[in-house]
């Protein structure tokens, strides 16, 4: 690959070729492991936004599908649409993490993710060698939504009632990467659907390894220290307090969602950090947060 400014953040330039062919061959039992298995991708926060890391995620995820691991994304993008909403004079507001959405937001939504976004996303992995497509959650009926039940307050904002899994699976099978935009729909209205309850709902119908939440974190902290692992027991407890808040508090409870639906693996990762994709699924390395069952959350 040609030098690009990103290369300061590359530390194994730097490395002997010894030491980085064994870092690459430290990869294969995980790429034996995980070939044909699916992983689905939250991409929020930092990652979206700074040039260097849109590009090393979009080498990531090449990468993860080249070696045969069947790829979902789903991102969000509540930057763009609070800009987007910005230019056209609308005011963005937030309850819980979840944006208000009224008629006139939600047609920005629909444009902003399912468009500029979406597109984005998949423009930039196939500029390194992916085949990206971009899916709308009203493609082929593949998010079907509720009203949230606070609907009164939040409007336009939908809970996943169905997924069908029909064109992501034929995507994933013909080798291509979907990349989704996390908008329902029911008979009467386009939905706003928080990209993490989208991608939990999308990982537990098609029984996903893994759940991984890309976004601008370390890892969930309190106070200074990052955690390791949380329980459900614990996150309750951090949402409570107030410890776990805003846009974390969706996140946190899909993620639990997910894991009690059978997803064995349910992550949070930094998206600063870089490759931490990579480090996440190729080494023994924890990077970021892990979300676990009740019984073994004695060591964070
Ligand atoms: N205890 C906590 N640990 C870590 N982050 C927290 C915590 N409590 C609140 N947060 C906030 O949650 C944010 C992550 O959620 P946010 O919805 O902003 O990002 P995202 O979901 O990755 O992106 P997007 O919503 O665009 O998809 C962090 O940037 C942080 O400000
Ligand atoms: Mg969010």
């Amino acid at each position: 690959m040609e030098h690009t400014e990103c290369d300061e953040l590359n530390p194994a330039r730097k490395a002997p070729h010894a030491a980085i062919g064994q870092v690459l061959i430290e990869a294969l039992p995980y790429i034996r492991k995980f070939e044909g298995k699916t992983f689905v991708i939250k991409y929020g926060g930092a990652a979206m936004k700074d040039s260097c890391l849109k590009n090393i995620f979009a080498q990531n995820v090449t990468l993860l599908r080249k070696v045969g691991i069947k790829i979902v994304l789903v991102h969000g993008g509540g930057d763009a649409i609070t800009k987007m909403a910005e230019k056209l004079g609308l005011t963005s507001r937030f309850l819980h993490g979840r944006r208000v959405t009224d008629k006139e937001m939600i047609s920005v939504i629909q444009m902003t993710l399912a468009g500029k976004v979406n597109q984005d996303i998949v423009q930039l992995i196939s500029e390194h060698g992916g085949k990206a497509v971009g899916v709308s959650g009203l493609d082929a009926d593949t998010i079907k939504a509720l009203p949230h039940p606070n609907a009164e307050t939040l409007g336009l904002v939908g809970e996943v009632e169905q997924i069908n899994t029909d064109y992501i699976d034929l995507l994933c099978g013909a080798g291509l990467i979907p990349v989704i935009a996390p908008i329902g729909f029911d008979d009467d209205n386009i939905y706003n659907i928080n990209a993490d309850d989208a991608a939990s709902s999308i990982a537990i119908a098609l029984k996903a390894e893994k759940l991984i939440y890309v976004s601008d974190v370390a890892g969930i902290h309190v106070g200074e220290r990052i955690l390791k692992t949380i329980s459900k027991r614990e996150a309750a407890d951090f949402i409570e307090r107030g410890i776990i808040s805003g846009g974390m508090i969706p996140k946190v409870l899909s993620a639990f969602k997910t894991l009690d639906s059978g997803v064995g693996k349910v992550h949070l990762i930094d998206g600063k950090a870089t490759h931490s994709l990579l480090l996440e699924i190729f080494t023994h390395e924890g990077v970021g947060t892990q979300f676990i069952a009740e019984q073994e959350s004695d060591h964070y």
